[in-house]
């Protein structure tokens, strides 16, 4: 079978890049995206580029170049469905905040919906696409809700995670490690999988392309963020022990790094991992291995988590104590609030659970970040429901310059890595701060040296100080 028309459900940070990739690399494809989200499709229609609702290095070009051809993004969702032979399910499904399975598992409720709007509105045979990360054994779930739609109509399902991570999202789907396809091992599930084998081979050299069985894939993508995730905490909890010791965590990454068998990724101290997605997928793993009754799995993929929680506690700490155990009415400038560079996306941020210690502590704390929008701070930490909206808005200032958030300062804390920190004229924002001026490098990215040389106090994850 050859996919004429594709239909994208969600237009997220993986549904958006993901079919705009797909309609560049296959013109002869028509891609659909479709969201319940009117102000978020409005936004990827935005006849300027850069108004497009993720950011990610070069996404605009590869949505100009399609939009309008055969990329189209929409609020019908009835009719994508209807017109496509494909149709991805790329929404979200963030940990659950209420009953069974509160806090652990995945909340699957938009899932369903998809499943259910796809069985009411489809005529005709479709091959329906989990794209979305889901836990093991998803298939079946939807599969059941397909079934019992008595209108003849017959639907494979595969398994089709995304690995791509955000800030350089355009690049691994141009160029991923590998694409993973997951189908019934029947000989309809195999022509399933051959069919979106075909789309991908279309720019993937085809040893990239592995194929497994539905549920090798679902469990899979669980594992592959668990894996980065757990070296994250691994490097996170020798950085403790290097500032005890003296050792440097930059050097101990650098030497066990060069094993070819360890390698050189991931293995970067930090405030914490953030994101949407390692805490979610590992809190689902530790409550899938749970409901099994493997408790011992359970408890070695949840001491990640706690690892990072106490990454990003010990690095407030670490604020207060050097400030003299009190932040009470300092003013502290955030360098970032995003997850990680190049991203526009806030979702686990580090930097809101040290805002929120510091402000435990009745500090004031001035943001800036190059791609955030003041608004997107205040959701991030009304949503933790720990104090008034009034009371947030009353300790955080927003500010749209860096020199600004950091002027009268009796610190400065860097919580992401964009690269464009390294090029502040230091000296200047050194002048205009209140002394002793400190600064909390949480992502070890400035030259702690150059800085200690203009008069910093200066504090960098992992390392003598
Ligand atoms: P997102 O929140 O950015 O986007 C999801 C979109 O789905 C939203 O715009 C929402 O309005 C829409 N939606 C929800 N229910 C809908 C429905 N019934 N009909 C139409 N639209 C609906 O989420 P995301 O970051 O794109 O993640 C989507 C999935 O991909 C998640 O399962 C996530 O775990 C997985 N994933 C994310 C990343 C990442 O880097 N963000 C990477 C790999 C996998
Ligand atoms: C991750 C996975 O990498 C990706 O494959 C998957 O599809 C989605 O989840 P993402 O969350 O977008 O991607 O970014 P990633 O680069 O993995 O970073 C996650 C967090 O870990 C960030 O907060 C980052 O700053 C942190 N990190 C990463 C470190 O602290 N140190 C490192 O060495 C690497």
């Amino acid at each position: 079978m050859k996919v004429k028309s594709i239909c994208c459900i969600g237009a997220g940070y993986v549904g958006g890049p993901t079919m705009a990739v797909i309609a560049k690399k296959c013109p002869g494809i028509k891609v659909t995206v479709v969201d319940i989200n009117e102000a978020r499709i409005a936004a990827w229609n935005d006849p300027d580029v850069n108004n497009i609702p993720v950011y990610e290095p070069g996404l605009g070009e590869v949505v100009a170049e399609s939009r309008g051809r055969n990329l189209f993004f929409s609020t019908d969702v009835d009719g994508a469905i209807d017109e496509s032979d494909m149709i991805f399910i790329s929404v979200n499904t963030p940990t659950k905040t209420y009953g069974e399975g509160k806090g652990l598992a995945a909340d699957l409720k938009w899932i369903e919906l998809c499943a259910r709007q796809i069985a009411r509105v489809a005529k005709s045979d479709k091959i329906v696409v989990e794209k979305s990360t889901l836990p093991v054994r998803t298939a079946s779930t939807i599969k059941s809700i397909l079934d019992h739609t008595g209108s003849g109509v017959s639907f494979q399902i595969l398994s089709n995670p995304e690995f791509l991570a955000e800030g350089t999202a355009v690049e691994d789907l141009m160029d991923p490690d590998r694409v993973l396809i997951g189908g019934d091992q029947t000989e309809e599930g195999l022509k399933a999988i051959q069919a979106l084998v075909d789309v991908y081979a279309q720019w993937v050299p085809r040893e990239r392309i592995l194929t497994t069985n539905v549920w090798s894939s679902e469990l899979s993508k669980l594992t592959a963020n668990a894996f980065l995730a757990q070296r994250v905490s691994s490097i996170n909890s020798l950085s403790e022990l290097c500032e005890h010791t003296e050792a440097d965590i930059n050097e101990v990454a650098r030497a066990i790094g060069s094993d070819s068998r360890i390698g050189p990724k991931f293995l970067k101290a930090s405030v914490g991992f953030g994101g949407s997605c390692f805490q979610k997928d590992i809190l689902n793993l530790v409550y899938i291995s749970r409901s099994y009754g493997l408790n011992e799995v359970a408890d070695y993929w949840e001491q990640v988590i706690q690892m990072n929680d106490h990454q990003k506690r010990r690095f407030a700490k670490k604020i207060i104590r050097s400030l003299y155990n009190t932040v009470n009415g300092k003013k502290i400038a955030f360098l970032g609030w995003a997850f990680k560079k190049d991203t526009n996306d806030t979702r686990e941020s580090a930097a809101i659970y040290v805002a929120d210690h510091l402000l435990f502590e009745q500090a004031h704390v001035a943001v800036y970040d190059p791609k955030v929008k003041e608004e997107q701070v205040f959701v991030d930490m009304d949503y933790l429901n720990t104090r008034s909206s009034e009371e947030n808005r009353k300790y955080i200032d927003v500010v749209e310059d860096p020199y600004e958030a950091c002027k009268g300062a009796h610190a400065i804390a860097v919580l992401t890595e964009w690269d464009v920190f390294k090029q502040y004229d230091w000296s200047k924002i050194y002048d205009n701060m209140l002394k002793p001026a400190h600064v909390f490098d949480g992502r070890n990215v400035l030259d702690a040296e150059k800085l200690r040389k203009i008069g910093f106090q200066v504090y960098s994850i992992g390392t003598p100080s």
